[in-house]
């Protein structure tokens, strides 16, 4: 993890490497898992307290982050609608808002915000561990992580895998987090299908060529899953188009004919929420074997308590 003024931030998940994802990342993760299916308790982080700003909307993050503060013995105080909760409706930007919580003794700060780089505005100033739980079209890097670590348990490694990303590419933050981590393994295949306006981002595709991650565009599911190991769908990022643009789900919605056609051991993966605009990965398929969405929310638990831990003790 990088170390910024002494501090353990998580920032982007470029920032990761493969070293610290196997040996100590996915130990902790999984230590944490044992504890907590054991009905262990633990007090790792007691008499710490973390804060959460939140401000954009969230239902997963912020409660698996809190429940997972919980059961390290933290405390936690929220802001869940800080946009319009918090001074920053009076105009207060955020380096003002990190530097109350320096004054005020946080130990971490974990945030969500509707614009890039806010978490490395936060990061800049702040004189405790930032953790970014989504910064607008920017990054997710816990969430990419607790998808790493359900790949990882489903498959026992990561190198070789192909995995498709699915949806709204261009706007989704998690897809994008997601493949910076996947580029750290080895021979791992990306198929990329969108519809033509929501593509993946060029600085993405050139960063895949950089670090010589296979990939290919396909605008259609179909043909490509067959090959796959994972299919992560995405739903529209709505609120980050233009009003009025149309969006249309052709080719990026799960059926059953192509939950038939996938390998045995293949999974279907979404960070969640799904949404009626694509309607990309309907109520009739969650009991499907292939369909491991509720997994990966429990390996968010363990995902965040294991982050918050190495971050704060
Ligand atoms: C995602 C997010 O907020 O980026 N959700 C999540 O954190 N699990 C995905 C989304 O909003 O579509």
């Amino acid at each position: 993890m990088a170390r910024a003024k002494k501090h353990l931030h998580i920032l982007h998940s470029q920032q990761f490497d493969r070293v610290w994802l196997e040996k100590k990342f996915f130990p902790e993760a999984k230590r944490m898992e044992r504890a907590v299916k054991l009905g262990k308790e633990l007090n790792f982080l007691k008499n710490k307290s973390i804060c959460l700003l939140f401000y954009e909307p969230s239902t997963r993050t912020r409660l698996s982050f809190q429940q997972a503060a919980l059961k390290l013995g933290a405390k936690v105080v929220a802001t869940e609608n800080a946009k319009e909760f918090s001074s920053a409706i009076k105009g207060e930007t955020m380096l003002d808002t990190i530097r109350v919580l320096n004054a005020l003794k946080f130990d971490a700060v974990i945030i969500r915000s509707d614009y890039e780089g806010a978490s490395d505005e936060a990061a800049s100033v702040a004189k405790m561990p930032v953790l970014n739980a989504g910064d607008g079209r920017g990054q997710h890097p816990t969430q990419s992580l607790l998808d790493l670590y359900t790949i990882y348990k489903q498959f026992g490694k990561i190198d070789g895998l192909r995995v498709v990303m699915v949806g709204d590419l261009l706007n989704g933050r998690t897809v994008r987090s997601l493949c910076y981590l996947l580029s750290k393994f080895k021979r791992v295949h990306l198929d990329l299908v969108a519809p033509g306006a929501l593509q993946m981002r060029q600085d993405l595709l050139d960063y895949l060529k950089s670090k010589n991650v296979e990939f290919a565009k396909h605008s259609s599911l179909d043909q490509v899953a067959p090959m796959a190991d994972v299919i992560y769908m995405t739903r529209a990022q709505k609120e980050r188009m233009d009003k009025g643009v149309k969006v249309s789900g052709k080719g990026v919605v799960m059926t059953r004919a192509i939950l038939s056609s996938m390998k045995k051991k293949a999974v279907v993966m979404h960070p969640l929420p799904r949404s009626n605009d694509f309607g990309e990965l309907l109520e009739e398929f969650t009991d499907d074997p292939h369909v491991i969405i509720f997994d990966q929310v429990e390996s968010g638990l363990y995902t965040r308590m294991a982050l918050l831990k190495m971050a704060l003790s």
